[in-house]
């Protein structure tokens, strides 16, 4: 989704804001563009399409200045083009944005009015046009100040001004934004990965703040204009060097890398030697928790759903699950027993950060499963829990969704133990099997072969279908997930139980299906329901595990058999060969894997 960079300097700042803006791809964008101040001219390039693009045509500009903004932006109001990217610039301001300004058209009117020309269908060149406006007969700083007080929605800003040759504005409402301080250089960025190639001391600007960045000083504001003071992060260095390595794609790479991601996070919860789960500093005594409601979207969301099986097989708590962009507009009897838990890898998608602010301003536990441990969820939740993956830059989430299950599972058992759910040997035999996970999540990695031969029947079809039952419900919703977004297939994730009540009518003779059934308690069932959709001209493709007992069914169209675990953790096994389907099937199509078109990594946007 949109990305802000914003350098303040004494040396050229052109190429360093592009490779910054190369770092902020993996979100998902249409069109780039960036703007500079030289002898007192705003000049702009822009570009539709990709950042490479933005290059090229800068190469033919000579683009100078030491003070710039650049961005990439993801298409809402107004189609993706040169036109309408950002930056957005009048003669006296530039300005680039990420969010949506709601009250637009209003602002729009009342602009034309007062004889302003638009030049594009953005909602943000409104800001443009206000500043511009305000700026007539106010201060800078006064400006700003009633800018924001008249913008209505969500929006992270980056604005440079025609007189100001060493002064950027960075203000937030809703989206993420962060600043950097280098040598003689400061930075604004709309998330960490955005500065980290340029500093890893950052601080965070909180809803409603707004902040002045000069080349040798950065001040903040909060929404009335006073002066606040923030803390410097030192980030660490680990992500700096994150690249595809021998890899085609960051995809393969993520896949691949689950065994290690895997190790990682049980070597972070488990303490081997005491045989004990570490969830150190847990704020609540586990009687003040009776219940529990999970909050997330997408793969996210599916991670929740997983987690209640879990819950509600190994705990006596009650449990609920919730897509947070519906939780956030529902009327929600919020209970003071209930811990909600927020699950997203970036830490910064819109609605799961709206429904966390909702909890929050209602007082209640709120607890964080993310990846991005500096990111605006993890900050503003009250307990946060790690996965551990490192940074995830393909657009489709793999190596996250294995690691929120995990930590949601580890909480589950831990929960479970505190309570007294579960006695000792339970807790200790599941703790135990959790340390072979890495190494069969390992061995799930070579049905890739077999992937491969199959993935050329979900290619050019109609589309097709994801059936399990219990466990397996959930990974089939992922399944169905991550071939829609990457091979834009239609596929459908289902309970496979609930095929007779009305999908049933979509299988016709050819139609690949995909069938999850490990041997767990579910098998037998899902099973028969399996014989339902061959008997109508399905061709099954099969996903169990290992077992002494053969597979006794007929027209089975191929089978694969990942290695053999407890019924708990067969969910993460199974889910390998569903993400490499995805993948094979993508990349035989030839799509552009790590950006599917129309997504983006991190939906900051509602
Ligand atoms: C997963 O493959 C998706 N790209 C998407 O569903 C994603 O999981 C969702 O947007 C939530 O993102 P988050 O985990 O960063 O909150």
């Amino acid at each position: 989704m949109c990305g802000i960079v914003g350098i303040t300097s004494n040396k050229q700042v052109t190429s360093t804001i592009i490779n910054s803006l190369k770092k902020l791809e993996y979100r998902g964008y249409d069109s780039a563009g960036i703007a500079t101040l030289n002898n007192g001219f705003i000049n702009e390039v822009k570009c539709e399409g990709r950042v490479d693009t933005l290059e090229k045509n800068l190469s033919q500009t000579n683009l100078k200045g030491t003070i710039g903004i650049g961005h990439v932006r993801w298409a809402t109001h107004g189609i993706p083009s040169t036109i309408n990217a950002h930056p957005h610039s009048s003669e006296k301001v530039s300005v680039v944005h990420n969010g949506i300004i709601e009250n637009s058209t209003i602002l729009k009117k009342y602009l034309i009015k007062k004889g302003h020309i638009f030049k594009s269908q953005t909602d943000t060149e409104v800001i443009v046009h206000l500043i511009t406006e305000y700026l007539k007969k106010n201060n800078l700083k006064k400006s700003i100040l009633k800018m924001l007080k008249k913008l209505h929605g969500s929006f992270a800003l980056g604005i440079i001004f025609k007189d100001q040759p060493d002064l950027i504005i960075g203000a937030r409402r809703g989206s993420p934004l962060a600043v950097g301080y280098g040598p003689n250089e400061n930075y604004l960025g709309s998330d960490s990965y955005a500065l980290k190639s340029m500093t890893n001391k950052i601080s965070y600007l909180n809803d409603g703040e707004f902040c002045i960045i000069k080349k040798d000083q950065i001040e903040f504001f909060d929404s009335n204009g006073k002066k606040i003071n923030k803390k410097i992060l030192q980030l660490s260095s680990t992500e700096n060097n994150y690249d595809k390595g021998e890899y085609k794609h960051y995809m393969a790479k993520e896949i691949e890398e689950q065994p290690l991601t895997i190790k990682n996070c049980v070597n972070e919860y488990i303490d081997k030697i005491n045989s004990n789960i570490n969830i150190f500093n847990f704020p609540w005594k586990s009687e003040e928790i009776n219940s529990i409601l999970l909050i997330g979207c997408g793969t996210a969301y599916h991670s929740c759903l997983m987690a209640k099986y879990w819950f509600e097989q190994i705990t006596t708590l009650n449990v609920n699950v919730d897509i947070a962009s519906e939780f956030r507009y529902r009327k929600n009897n919020f209970k003071k027993d209930t811990m909600y838990i927020f699950v997203s890898q970036s830490g910064e998608t819109a609605d799961t950060y709206a429904a966390l602010d909702l909890c929050n301003k209602n007082n209640m536990k709120t607890c964080s499963v993310v990846n991005v441990v500096e990111s605006s969820i993890a900050r503003e939740s009250k307990f946060v829990l790690p996965i551990h993956c490192g940074p995830e830059i393909g657009v489709a989430s793999t190596k996250a969704f294995l690691g929120q299950m995990l930590v949601l599972y580890i909480l589950c058992l831990k929960l479970s133990y505190m309570r007294k759910d579960i006695n000792k040997k339970k807790y200790l035999e599941k703790i135990n099997s959790l340390l072979s996970l890495s190494k069969l999540v390992k061995l799930s990695l070579e049905t890739e072969s077999k992937i491969q031969l199959v993935c050329s029947s979900f290619v050019n079809i109609k589309g097709c279908m994801f059936l399990g039952r219990g466990y397996s419900f959930p990974i089939a919703l992922e399944g169905a997930l991550k071939l829609k977004e990457l091979a834009y297939v239609h596929a459908e994730g289902y309970p496979a139980g609930e095929m007779k009540h009305g999908p049933l009518a979509l299988i016709e003779e050819g139609m690949p299906v995909v069938v999850l059934a490990p041997r767990d308690h579910y098998y037998k069932k899902t099973m028969s329901n399996m014989q339902e959709v061959i008997a109508r001209g399905a061709k099954v493709l099969l996903i169990t595990n290992k077992n002494k007992d053969e597979v006794h069914s007929e027209n089975i169209w191929e089978k694969i058999e990942v290695e053999n675990t407890s019924e708990d953790l067969l969910p993460f096994l199974i889910t390998i060969p569903l993400q490499k389907l995805a993948y094979h099937s993508a990349n035989k199509k030839g799509y552009d894997i790590d950006k599917p078109r129309n997504l983006a990594k991190s939906v900051t946007v509602e």
